[in-house]
């Protein structure tokens, strides 16, 4: 045990985490030059493909040290998004260490900050890695100041190095193995491992990734889940390489997957105990909180054929991933379908991606909202996160809206543009603090306002500089009022809105033109009404057209018509009929984003 060293790795997206991974890897020859070919972690092609970590994934690699020692080290990738934060505190609680990889041309982000910040109240050692000191730009002297100042670490033993070249990559080894201290379980003591992570496997059933506290786990052994006090037969276990290898015990202080029999993740919850079968309720670990969704949206299939395979599909993504919420949903417009919970909107973009990619399903998604809380005027309390539920407003005595505490961390010349848009935001300014060229504002901003397009706003006013960290901080009073929508005098429930009283006029308005522009004309008119407390606020209507494709085609080319429909055909496979009116799936996703 002496020789193991746990750690996590804290960055932000593209600072280079995956990269320098993939360095230890290929130090430490866990994989071949052709296996290495590709960046070994992110190991989901959407991940590829958007270049993200979602999943932590850990990987143990035998490092010979300077000094002729062989090491076990364990890391532990974590996602670098906004969105994924709560998955770093997952890593953190198996580790004695992170290392803190900072971008050197790009200097510290909000979010990494935040996550120091966490490692440091959990007692983990930080060693400040400046990474792309290879790049004409780089100033790695500039980012140490600013980690000194934002992070409140001394960077007297950060390393400078490059992933892209190797240099400096077994410096980091040797720090960690100097630095980091080795986990300090008992091996004499009870087996006792935090889950850090479960997933599903087609072939292997549930697999969890485990940190063994004490003790040692063997094959054939039974172990108990300390929450469920439901038993098991260890079947397999074994470490990452980050291939799968089989090993037949995992000893105190090892990180490794195991398999016992689990048919449903919901049996391997995250952050819950594997311990041996005799142990006492206090032999629990603490684990970490529950995570909730920030944000809810309602998911339909534009084919109903499709609902069972929907279902399904859902079915399967959430044993991978235990922060997405769903539970059935029918909506009088859009037929059956799921009320689905989200981190985020990049969470529920890659689900809905997922989902048309995988599974081939075509999907139609509501507009996101938070949960709102509602007290009725009887002092019944609601919690709702669906529009189309909302209480009329003679029975609302009160609408409270979900509020984030956010930090956000800019370089000073953008300051002006900043705080124009937090107020346009509804924020609330809270603190504010100076790291010489850098800033970091504390506000108070509504959820709503921060899962639409926050963070695209933020970083086209700051030229991608500044960055953002937001949790929940609570309920506040505020004035929120239910916009609905009808299109020929009918009320189309999955378009219905909430939205803030000074946004209301204003909104309603565009709402309506966006759809005037996006539904196409029909054989006969289309009048689209926006409508709060029974008022008509916003009001269009989209005169009929009698369109007829084959116009253009004379004569009688048989093939050339055929061609002609089924293009007609395939365009209008994208759009929802609600009664006699085709409506494109843009529409309901759409209407609130600025264009
Ligand atoms: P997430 O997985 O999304 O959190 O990103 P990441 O932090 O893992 O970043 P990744 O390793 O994917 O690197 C981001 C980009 O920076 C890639 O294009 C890398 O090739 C590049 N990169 C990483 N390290 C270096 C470096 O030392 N020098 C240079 N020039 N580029 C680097």
């Amino acid at each position: 045990m002496k020789r193991i060293r746990n750690f996590c790795i804290i960055a932000h997206i593209d600072h280079g985490k995956s990269t320098i991974s993939d360095r230890f890897i290929q130090l430490c020859g866990g994989l071949s030059e052709r296996e290495m070919s590709s960046q070994v972690l992110d190991s989901m092609d959407l991940e590829k493909e958007r270049g993200i970590t979602i999943k932590a994934q850990s990987v143990t690699i035998n490092y010979i040290s300077n000094k002729n020692k062989e090491y076990q080290l364990n890391f532990i990738d974590t996602p670098g998004h906004v969105d994924f934060s709560y998955e770093v505190s997952r890593s953190l609680s198996a580790c004695e260490g992170a290392l803190l990889i900072v971008d050197s041309v790009q200097g510290v982000e909000a979010q990494t900050v935040s996550n120091c910040h966490k490692a440091l109240d959990m007692n983990l050692t930080i060693i400040p890695v400046l990474n792309k000191i290879d790049l004409p730009n780089s100033n790695p002297k500039k980012v140490e100041k600013d980690i000194e100042k934002l992070v409140g670490i001394s960077v007297k033993n950060s390393i400078h190095c490059s992933a892209k070249t190797g240099k400096g990559i077994k410096n980091v080894l040797e720090q960690i193995i100097r630095d980091i201290s080795a986990p300090n379980g008992n091996i004499n003591n009870d087996f006792q491992a935090l889950i850090i992570d479960s997933w599903f496997d087609n072939y292997l059933g549930v697999v969890s990734l485990i940190c063994v506290k004490n003790g040692i786990l063997k094959e054939k052994s039974k172990i108990k889940v300390m929450s469920t006090n439901k038993t098991y037969y260890v079947e397999k276990i074994g470490i990452f390489t980050p291939k799968r290898v089989y090993k037949n015990s995992l000893k105190c202080g090892e990180i490794g997957w195991i398999i016992c029999g689990i048919r449903n993740i919901i049996g391997a919850p995250v952050g819950d105990t594997l311990a041996s079968v005799n142990s006492v309720s206090e032999y629990a670990l603490p684990g970490f909180k529950k995570i909730k969704p920030n944000i809810y949206a309602g998911l339909f299939t534009i084919n109903t054929n499709q609902f069972d395979i929907f279902r399904n599909a859902l079915e399967k993504l959430s044993l991978n991933d235990s922060s997405l919420f769903y539970e059935p949903e029918s909506s009088m417009s859009l037929g059956f379908g799921f009320r689905c919970g989200f981190l985020g909107i990049l969470h529920m973009e890659i689900i809905q991606a997922r989902l048309e990619r995988e599974y081939n399903i075509e999907i139609i998604s509501t507009q996101p909202t938070v949960v709102y809380k509602i007290i009725k005027t009887n002092n019944d309390i609601l919690f709702l996160d669906t529009p189309s539920q909302f209480p009329t407003a003679n029975l609302i005595k009160e609408i409270q809206e979900p509020i984030a505490k956010c930090k956000i961390l800019l370089p000073k010349k953008y300051l002006g543009n900043i705080l124009s848009l937090c107020s346009e935001k509804r924020g609330v300014q809270t603190d504010v603090t100076y790291y010489g060229n850098q800033i970091m504002l504390h506000y108070s901003i509504p959820m709503s306002e921060i899962i639409l397009n926050f963070f695209d706003q933020l970083k086209s006013q700051s030229s991608g500089y500044a960055s953002l960290e937001y949790n929940f901080e609570s309920y506040k009073t505020s004035n929120m009022k239910l916009l609905d929508i009808l299109i020929n005098y009918k009320k189309i429930d999955s378009l219905s809105l909430i939205i803030h009283k000074t946004q209301v006029m204003i909104q309603a308005r565009i709402i309506i033109e966006k759809m005037k522009k996006l539904i196409p004309r029909h054989q006969f008119d289309i009048v689209i009404q926006a409508i709060i407390e029974k008022k008509i606020v916003a009001k269009s209507t989209i005169k009929q057209l009698r369109k007829n494709v084959l116009a253009k085609c004379y004569g009688g080319d048989v093939t050339r018509k055929k061609k002609l429909l089924k293009k007609q055909k395939l365009g209008k496979k994208k759009m929802k009929k609600i009664g006699n009116i085709n409506i494109p799936k843009e529409v309901f996703l759409s209407i609130l984003k600025k264009s």
